[in-house]
Protein backbone atom coordinates (compact mmCIF):
# COMPACT_ATOMS: atom_id res chain seq x y z
CA UNK A 1 0.00 0.00 0.00
CA UNK A 2 1.46 3.15 -0.58
CA UNK A 3 0.11 6.43 0.66
CA UNK A 4 1.02 9.98 0.35
CA UNK A 5 -0.43 12.40 3.01
CA UNK A 6 0.17 15.62 0.97
CA UNK A 7 -1.97 14.98 -2.31
CA UNK A 8 -3.88 11.96 -2.73
CA UNK A 9 -2.50 8.97 -3.97
CA UNK A 10 -5.36 6.39 -4.19
CA UNK A 11 -3.40 3.35 -4.42
CA UNK A 12 -3.34 0.39 -1.69
CA UNK A 13 -2.58 -3.64 -2.66
CA UNK A 14 -5.37 -3.75 -4.80
CA UNK A 15 -4.30 -1.15 -7.49
CA UNK A 16 -4.02 2.59 -7.97
CA UNK A 17 -6.41 4.42 -9.63
CA UNK A 18 -5.05 7.34 -11.93
CA UNK A 19 -6.98 10.81 -12.12
CA UNK A 20 -8.04 9.39 -15.65
CA UNK A 21 -9.58 6.62 -14.66
CA UNK A 22 -11.70 8.07 -11.67
CA UNK A 23 -13.44 9.76 -14.61
CA UNK A 24 -12.86 13.46 -14.45
CA UNK A 25 -14.28 13.17 -10.72
CA UNK A 26 -14.62 16.97 -9.41
CA UNK A 27 -13.05 16.77 -6.12
CA UNK A 28 -9.54 15.40 -7.29
CA UNK A 29 -6.97 15.51 -6.58
CA UNK A 30 -7.52 17.32 -2.84
CA UNK A 31 -5.49 18.11 0.16
CA UNK A 32 -5.24 16.01 3.06
CA UNK A 33 -4.49 15.92 6.55
CA UNK A 34 -5.19 19.37 8.33
CA UNK A 35 -8.64 19.81 5.83
CA UNK A 36 -11.55 19.99 7.39
CA UNK A 37 -14.27 17.52 5.13
CA UNK A 38 -17.17 18.56 7.18
CA UNK A 39 -17.68 21.36 10.07
CA UNK A 40 -21.39 21.55 11.54
CA UNK A 41 -21.03 24.56 14.41
CA UNK A 42 -24.11 25.53 16.09
CA UNK A 43 -26.64 23.34 14.13
CA UNK A 44 -30.99 23.76 15.92
CA UNK A 45 -33.64 21.73 13.88
CA UNK A 46 -36.93 22.64 14.52
CA UNK A 47 -39.76 19.61 14.32
CA UNK A 48 -43.20 19.92 13.85
CA UNK A 49 -45.03 16.88 15.62
CA UNK A 50 -49.13 17.80 15.29
CA UNK A 51 -49.60 21.12 16.60
CA UNK A 52 -46.41 22.23 18.04
CA UNK A 53 -42.79 22.64 17.48
CA UNK A 54 -39.69 20.65 19.42
CA UNK A 55 -36.33 21.02 19.07
CA UNK A 56 -34.65 17.52 18.67
CA UNK A 57 -31.44 19.49 18.29
CA UNK A 58 -30.39 22.22 20.22
CA UNK A 59 -26.57 23.00 19.52
CA UNK A 60 -24.69 20.16 17.77
CA UNK A 61 -21.06 20.81 16.98
CA UNK A 62 -19.14 18.27 14.76
CA UNK A 63 -15.91 18.51 13.16
CA UNK A 64 -14.57 15.98 11.02
CA UNK A 65 -10.61 16.60 9.14
CA UNK A 66 -9.72 14.26 6.30
CA UNK A 67 -7.98 10.78 7.53
CA UNK A 68 -9.47 10.39 10.82
CA UNK A 69 -12.43 8.18 11.83
CA UNK A 70 -14.86 11.16 14.56
CA UNK A 71 -16.82 9.17 16.65
CA UNK A 72 -20.48 10.42 17.50
CA UNK A 73 -21.59 9.23 20.58
CA UNK A 74 -24.84 9.64 23.04
CA UNK A 75 -27.85 8.31 24.56
CA UNK A 76 -31.01 6.42 22.47
CA UNK A 77 -32.50 10.09 21.25
CA UNK A 78 -29.79 12.41 21.69
CA UNK A 79 -29.75 13.69 17.83
CA UNK A 80 -26.78 12.18 16.09
CA UNK A 81 -29.08 10.94 13.14
CA UNK A 82 -30.48 13.99 12.67
CA UNK A 83 -27.09 16.00 12.99
CA UNK A 84 -26.24 13.44 10.05
CA UNK A 85 -28.65 13.91 8.12
CA UNK A 86 -28.40 17.61 8.22
CA UNK A 87 -25.01 17.19 6.79
CA UNK A 88 -26.46 15.78 3.50
CA UNK A 89 -29.79 18.33 3.98
CA UNK A 90 -32.20 14.69 4.26
CA UNK A 91 -34.31 15.71 7.12
CA UNK A 92 -37.82 14.16 7.72
CA UNK A 93 -39.84 16.21 5.78
CA UNK A 94 -41.20 17.91 9.22
CA UNK A 95 -38.25 18.80 10.59
CA UNK A 96 -36.30 22.02 9.12
CA UNK A 97 -33.17 23.42 9.87
CA UNK A 98 -33.56 26.61 12.04
CA UNK A 99 -29.79 27.49 13.17
CA UNK A 100 -26.44 26.60 12.52
CA UNK A 101 -23.53 26.42 9.99
CA UNK A 102 -23.09 23.10 7.83
CA UNK A 103 -20.24 22.68 5.59
CA UNK A 104 -19.17 19.91 3.83
CA UNK A 105 -15.90 19.93 1.94
CA UNK A 106 -15.94 23.64 1.83
CA UNK A 107 -19.29 23.92 0.42
CA UNK A 108 -21.92 25.69 2.59
CA UNK A 109 -24.59 22.60 2.88
CA UNK A 110 -27.46 25.52 3.42
CA UNK A 111 -26.78 27.61 0.51
CA UNK A 112 -27.29 24.65 -1.96
CA UNK A 113 -29.61 24.27 -4.60
CA UNK A 114 -31.11 20.74 -5.56
CA UNK A 115 -28.50 20.11 -8.28
CA UNK A 116 -25.90 21.19 -5.88
CA UNK A 117 -27.32 18.62 -3.43
CA UNK A 118 -27.66 15.62 -5.75
CA UNK A 119 -23.94 15.77 -6.43
CA UNK A 120 -23.33 16.33 -3.00
CA UNK A 121 -24.83 13.12 -2.00
CA UNK A 122 -23.07 10.30 -3.46
CA UNK A 123 -20.49 11.94 -4.47
CA UNK A 124 -18.81 14.06 -2.27
CA UNK A 125 -20.40 12.05 1.10
CA UNK A 126 -21.27 8.50 1.08
CA UNK A 127 -23.79 7.18 3.33
CA UNK A 128 -23.82 3.90 5.54
CA UNK A 129 -26.64 2.70 7.45
CA UNK A 130 -27.20 0.19 10.09
CA UNK A 131 -29.59 -2.03 8.45
CA UNK A 132 -27.74 -3.19 4.94
CA UNK A 133 -30.69 -5.75 3.59
CA UNK A 134 -32.65 -2.95 4.32
CA UNK A 135 -30.85 -0.31 2.42
CA UNK A 136 -29.56 -2.49 -1.02
CA UNK A 137 -32.37 -3.61 -3.78
CA UNK A 138 -33.30 -7.18 -3.02
CA UNK A 139 -34.20 -7.42 -6.77
CA UNK A 140 -31.42 -5.87 -8.02
CA UNK A 141 -27.97 -7.43 -7.85
CA UNK A 142 -25.31 -6.18 -5.84
CA UNK A 143 -23.04 -5.20 -8.60
CA UNK A 144 -25.40 -3.48 -10.50
CA UNK A 145 -26.07 -1.76 -7.58
CA UNK A 146 -22.83 -0.53 -7.28
CA UNK A 147 -22.10 0.75 -10.67
CA UNK A 148 -25.38 2.54 -10.68
CA UNK A 149 -24.69 4.81 -7.94
CA UNK A 150 -21.25 5.27 -10.47
CA UNK A 151 -23.03 5.99 -13.28
CA UNK A 152 -25.79 8.28 -11.75
CA UNK A 153 -22.59 10.60 -10.10
CA UNK A 154 -19.97 10.30 -13.06
CA UNK A 155 -21.95 9.80 -15.96
CA UNK A 156 -20.11 7.46 -17.22
CA UNK A 157 -20.60 4.22 -20.12
CA UNK A 158 -22.06 1.19 -18.27
CA UNK A 159 -18.98 -0.68 -18.79
CA UNK A 160 -16.83 1.71 -17.17
CA UNK A 161 -19.57 1.84 -14.20
CA UNK A 162 -19.34 -1.75 -13.97
CA UNK A 163 -15.78 -1.79 -13.83
CA UNK A 164 -15.59 0.85 -11.60
CA UNK A 165 -18.06 -1.18 -9.35
CA UNK A 166 -15.86 -4.19 -9.21
CA UNK A 167 -12.48 -2.13 -8.22
CA UNK A 168 -14.53 -0.33 -5.33
CA UNK A 169 -15.90 -3.85 -4.16
CA UNK A 170 -12.20 -4.87 -4.11
CA UNK A 171 -11.00 -1.92 -2.15
CA UNK A 172 -13.55 -3.11 0.30
CA UNK A 173 -12.36 -6.73 0.59
CA UNK A 174 -15.38 -8.12 -1.27
CA UNK A 175 -13.78 -11.40 -2.39
CA UNK A 176 -13.90 -12.81 -6.23
CA UNK A 177 -15.61 -9.02 -6.81
CA UNK A 178 -16.06 -9.91 -10.55
CA UNK A 179 -17.17 -13.54 -9.94
CA UNK A 180 -19.67 -12.61 -7.58
CA UNK A 181 -20.91 -9.17 -9.38
CA UNK A 182 -24.33 -11.10 -10.05
CA UNK A 183 -24.77 -12.34 -6.74
CA UNK A 184 -27.86 -10.89 -5.19
CA UNK A 185 -28.07 -9.57 -1.38
CA UNK A 186 -29.90 -12.10 0.08
CA UNK A 187 -27.06 -14.78 -1.02
CA UNK A 188 -24.25 -12.63 1.24
CA UNK A 189 -23.82 -12.97 4.53
CA UNK A 190 -24.66 -9.46 6.68
CA UNK A 191 -20.66 -8.51 7.08
CA UNK A 192 -20.55 -9.09 3.22
CA UNK A 193 -23.93 -7.04 2.72
CA UNK A 194 -22.18 -4.22 4.74
CA UNK A 195 -19.06 -4.05 2.24
CA UNK A 196 -21.26 -3.79 -0.52
CA UNK A 197 -22.64 -0.71 1.53
CA UNK A 198 -19.19 0.92 2.00
CA UNK A 199 -18.33 0.14 -1.40
CA UNK A 200 -21.64 1.70 -2.95
CA UNK A 201 -20.53 5.21 -0.20
CA UNK A 202 -16.71 5.41 -1.73
CA UNK A 203 -17.46 4.69 -5.33
CA UNK A 204 -17.36 7.95 -6.12
CA UNK A 205 -14.37 8.92 -4.32
CA UNK A 206 -16.03 10.80 -1.28
CA UNK A 207 -14.35 13.20 0.49
CA UNK A 208 -16.72 12.23 3.92
CA UNK A 209 -18.22 9.06 4.76
CA UNK A 210 -21.20 8.71 7.38
CA UNK A 211 -21.47 5.25 9.24
CA UNK A 212 -24.76 5.50 11.03
CA UNK A 213 -24.22 2.18 13.32
CA UNK A 214 -23.02 0.27 10.48
CA UNK A 215 -21.86 -2.95 12.82
CA UNK A 216 -24.95 -2.98 15.14
CA UNK A 217 -26.32 -5.67 13.64
CA UNK A 218 -23.41 -7.98 13.24
CA UNK A 219 -21.37 -10.25 15.32
CA UNK A 220 -18.56 -9.40 17.22
CA UNK A 221 -16.33 -10.73 14.88
CA UNK A 222 -17.79 -9.32 11.71
CA UNK A 223 -17.56 -5.97 13.64
CA UNK A 224 -14.20 -6.23 14.04
CA UNK A 225 -13.14 -6.79 10.18
CA UNK A 226 -16.03 -3.62 9.38
CA UNK A 227 -14.14 -1.35 11.50
CA UNK A 228 -10.88 -2.16 10.80
CA UNK A 229 -11.77 -1.49 7.29
CA UNK A 230 -13.26 1.69 7.67
CA UNK A 231 -9.44 1.82 9.25
CA UNK A 232 -7.97 1.23 6.16
CA UNK A 233 -10.00 2.82 3.75
CA UNK A 234 -9.02 6.25 5.92
CA UNK A 235 -5.45 5.91 5.39
CA UNK A 236 -5.83 4.86 1.74
CA UNK A 237 -7.99 7.34 0.41
CA UNK A 238 -7.98 9.94 2.74
CA UNK A 239 -11.36 10.55 3.62
CA UNK A 240 -13.09 11.38 7.16
CA UNK A 241 -15.29 9.13 8.34
CA UNK A 242 -18.02 10.52 10.78
CA UNK A 243 -18.78 7.03 12.62
CA UNK A 244 -22.39 7.02 14.60
CA UNK A 245 -22.78 4.59 17.42
CA UNK A 246 -23.98 4.25 20.91
CA UNK A 247 -21.00 1.23 21.39
CA UNK A 248 -17.98 2.54 23.29
CA UNK A 249 -16.21 -0.34 22.46
CA UNK A 250 -16.58 0.50 19.07
CA UNK A 251 -15.40 4.57 19.41
CA UNK A 252 -12.44 3.02 21.45
CA UNK A 253 -12.02 0.87 18.82
CA UNK A 254 -11.72 2.85 15.80
CA UNK A 255 -12.09 6.52 16.67
CA UNK A 256 -9.22 8.92 16.35
CA UNK A 257 -11.68 11.95 17.93
CA UNK A 258 -15.16 11.56 19.61
CA UNK A 259 -18.00 13.98 19.62
CA UNK A 260 -20.14 13.21 22.79
CA UNK A 261 -24.38 14.57 22.25
CA UNK A 262 -26.60 14.56 25.28
CA UNK A 263 -30.25 16.16 24.68
CA UNK A 264 -29.27 17.45 21.05
CA UNK A 265 -26.33 19.07 22.24
CA UNK A 266 -22.82 18.64 21.58
CA UNK A 267 -21.19 18.31 25.11
CA UNK A 268 -17.32 17.19 24.54
CA UNK A 269 -15.26 17.29 21.79
CA UNK A 270 -11.86 15.29 22.16
CA UNK A 271 -9.33 12.76 21.62
CA UNK A 272 -10.40 8.93 22.32
CA UNK A 273 -7.98 8.74 24.75
CA UNK A 274 -9.27 11.75 26.25
CA UNK A 275 -13.03 10.91 26.05
CA UNK A 276 -11.52 7.66 28.12
CA UNK A 277 -9.08 8.56 30.62
CA UNK A 278 -9.33 12.68 30.74
CA UNK A 279 -13.25 13.26 30.26
CA UNK A 280 -14.13 16.82 31.34
CA UNK A 281 -17.98 16.52 31.07
CA UNK A 282 -20.14 14.94 33.73
CA UNK A 283 -22.52 13.28 30.98
CA UNK A 284 -19.09 11.70 29.86
CA UNK A 285 -17.83 10.54 32.79
CA UNK A 286 -21.03 8.48 33.09
CA UNK A 287 -21.38 7.27 29.97
CA UNK A 288 -17.74 5.44 30.22
CA UNK A 289 -18.96 4.38 33.59
CA UNK A 290 -21.78 2.75 32.54
CA UNK A 291 -20.41 0.62 29.90
CA UNK A 292 -20.16 -3.11 30.87
CA UNK A 293 -17.17 -4.56 32.88
CA UNK A 294 -16.43 -7.80 34.48
CA UNK A 295 -14.94 -5.97 37.44
CA UNK A 296 -12.81 -9.33 38.44
CA UNK A 297 -15.92 -11.60 39.17
CA UNK A 298 -17.38 -14.07 36.62
CA UNK A 299 -20.39 -11.39 36.12
CA UNK A 300 -21.05 -8.69 33.94
CA UNK A 301 -21.73 -5.39 35.78
CA UNK A 302 -23.81 -3.03 33.78
CA UNK A 303 -24.66 0.69 35.13
CA UNK A 304 -27.10 2.97 33.96
CA UNK A 305 -26.80 6.26 34.26
CA UNK A 306 -29.82 6.97 36.83
CA UNK A 307 -32.73 9.35 35.38
CA UNK A 308 -34.03 9.41 32.24
CA UNK A 309 -32.65 11.85 28.47
CA UNK A 310 -34.94 14.83 28.51
CA UNK A 311 -38.13 15.05 26.46
CA UNK A 312 -37.25 17.22 23.62
CA UNK A 313 -40.64 18.56 23.27
CA UNK A 314 -40.42 20.02 27.12
CA UNK A 315 -37.28 22.06 26.82
CA UNK A 316 -35.96 23.13 30.32
CA UNK A 317 -34.16 26.85 30.44
CA UNK A 318 -30.66 25.06 32.27
CA UNK A 319 -28.49 22.32 30.87
CA UNK A 320 -30.19 19.62 29.77
CA UNK A 321 -27.89 17.02 32.09
CA UNK A 322 -28.82 19.13 35.26
CA UNK A 323 -31.60 16.40 36.78
CA UNK A 324 -29.22 13.42 36.21
CA UNK A 325 -25.41 15.44 36.86
CA UNK A 326 -23.73 14.56 40.26
CA UNK A 327 -21.75 18.08 39.82
CA UNK A 328 -24.51 20.10 39.26
CA UNK A 329 -24.51 23.71 40.72
CA UNK A 330 -27.78 26.25 40.96
CA UNK A 331 -26.53 27.98 38.04
CA UNK A 332 -26.89 24.55 35.90
CA UNK A 333 -30.45 25.19 35.64
CA UNK A 334 -30.88 28.57 34.18
CA UNK A 335 -29.13 28.62 31.02
CA UNK A 336 -27.91 25.92 28.94
CA UNK A 337 -23.75 26.03 29.14
CA UNK A 338 -22.16 27.34 26.16
CA UNK A 339 -19.86 24.89 24.21
CA UNK A 340 -16.55 26.83 24.41
CA UNK A 341 -13.11 25.93 23.37
CA UNK A 342 -10.72 24.36 26.05
CA UNK A 343 -7.91 23.66 23.79
CA UNK A 344 -6.11 22.06 21.49
CA UNK A 345 -8.88 20.25 19.44
CA UNK A 346 -11.02 20.03 22.43
CA UNK A 347 -14.25 21.59 23.17
CA UNK A 348 -16.76 21.60 26.12
CA UNK A 349 -20.62 22.46 27.46
CA UNK A 350 -20.06 22.98 31.08
CA UNK A 351 -19.77 25.50 33.71
CA UNK A 352 -18.98 22.85 36.56
CA UNK A 353 -16.28 20.11 34.02
CA UNK A 354 -14.49 16.94 36.17
CA UNK A 355 -11.44 18.65 36.74
CA UNK A 356 -8.23 18.02 34.44
CA UNK A 357 -6.40 14.74 35.20
CA UNK A 358 -8.96 13.18 37.92
CA UNK A 359 -9.26 9.84 35.90
CA UNK A 360 -5.71 9.74 34.07
N1 LIG B 1 -39.30 13.14 12.19
C1 LIG B 1 -39.20 13.42 13.49
N2 LIG B 1 -40.08 14.27 14.07
C2 LIG B 1 -39.98 14.60 15.36
N3 LIG B 1 -39.02 14.14 16.18
C3 LIG B 1 -38.12 13.29 15.66
C4 LIG B 1 -38.17 12.88 14.30
N4 LIG B 1 -37.13 12.03 14.07
C5 LIG B 1 -36.48 11.91 15.24
N5 LIG B 1 -37.07 12.65 16.19
C6 LIG B 1 -36.65 12.80 17.59
O1 LIG B 1 -35.43 13.51 17.59
C7 LIG B 1 -34.60 13.05 18.63
C8 LIG B 1 -33.26 12.68 18.06
O2 LIG B 1 -33.42 11.61 17.16
P1 LIG B 1 -32.19 10.87 16.48
O3 LIG B 1 -32.73 9.82 15.61
O4 LIG B 1 -31.28 11.87 15.84
O5 LIG B 1 -31.47 10.23 17.75
P2 LIG B 1 -30.20 9.28 17.81
O6 LIG B 1 -29.22 9.91 18.73
O7 LIG B 1 -29.74 8.97 16.43
O8 LIG B 1 -30.80 7.97 18.53
P3 LIG B 1 -30.50 6.41 18.29
O9 LIG B 1 -29.21 6.14 19.02
O10 LIG B 1 -31.66 5.73 18.91
O11 LIG B 1 -30.39 6.16 16.82
C9 LIG B 1 -35.33 11.88 19.29
O12 LIG B 1 -35.99 12.36 20.43
C10 LIG B 1 -36.32 11.46 18.24
O13 LIG B 1 -37.47 10.90 18.82
S1 LIG C 1 -23.44 22.44 33.38
FE1 LIG C 1 -23.93 21.83 35.46
S2 LIG C 1 -25.58 20.31 35.26
FE2 LIG C 1 -24.64 20.56 33.25
S3 LIG C 1 -23.14 18.95 33.14
FE3 LIG C 1 -22.06 20.77 33.87
S4 LIG C 1 -22.15 20.65 36.10
FE4 LIG C 1 -23.65 19.18 35.29
MG1 LIG D 1 -29.67 7.21 15.30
Amino acid sequence: MSFDRGVISVSCGLRTWSRAELGGCHCYPRRMAADTVLAIEGLALDARIRRTTAQPVADAHVEVRAGEIVGLVGESGSGKTLTALSALRLLPDNIEIAAGRIEVGGQDVRALDEAGLAALRGSVVGMVFQDPIGSLNPSMTIGRQVAEVVRIHQHVERAAADARAVEALGLVGFPQARERFDAYPHQLSGGLRQRVMIAMAIANEPRLVIADEPTTALDVTVQAQILELLQSLVAELGIGVLLITHDLGVIANAADRVTVMYGGRTVEQCSTLEAFRDMRHPYTEALVASAPTLEGSEELVLRGIPGTPPDPTRPEPGCPFAPRCTRGLSDCVSAPPAFTAIGEGRALACINPVPAGARV
